[in-house]
């Protein structure tokens, strides 16, 4: 009896660890874009993708702005273009080209969703 007991127990655990660990594509697709393999793209494009000023700074006396244009417009091509080929101040990332397909998504569904 004590044994079935536990065993209904551990399926029961079993079961509920399933669920918490289950997270939908768009949810994985907006983890990804907040915590890439480095720094956030959110932290210099905006929560959505639609750009932002970086930084405001003073280069030989002349005020200068760094910022991005909005991503979530961009078509697939140029998307993955810039993901593979460094520009600007962006780091290099080196995500799948799953992973580049998740975010090209997340981002044109957030800009729908605005
Ligand atoms: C440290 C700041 C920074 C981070 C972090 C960053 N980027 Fe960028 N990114 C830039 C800058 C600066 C540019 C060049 C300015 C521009 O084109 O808007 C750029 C350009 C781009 C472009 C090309 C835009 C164009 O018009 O051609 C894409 C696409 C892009 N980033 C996507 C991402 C994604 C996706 C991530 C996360 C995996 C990311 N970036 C992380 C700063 C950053």
């Amino acid at each position: 009896m004590r044994i079935l007991l536990l065993f209904l127990l551990v399926l029961v655990s079993l079961s509920a660890e399933e669920k918490d660990s289950f997270i939908t594509e768009a949810e994985y697709a907006q983890h990804l874009y907040e915590n890439p393999r480095g720094i956030g793209c959110n932290k210099c494009h905006g929560k959505k993708g639609e750009g932002m000023v970086i930084s405001k700074y003073k280069h030989k006396g002349e005020n200068r702005v760094l910022e991005t244009k909005e991503i979530n417009t961009l078509n697939y091509e140029d998307f993955t273009y810039a993901l593979k080929n460094k520009k600007s101040i962006m780091p290099k990332y080196f995500l799948t080209s799953k992973e580049i397909n998740a975010l090209y998504s997340y981002l044109h569904k957030t800009k729908e969703s605005k």
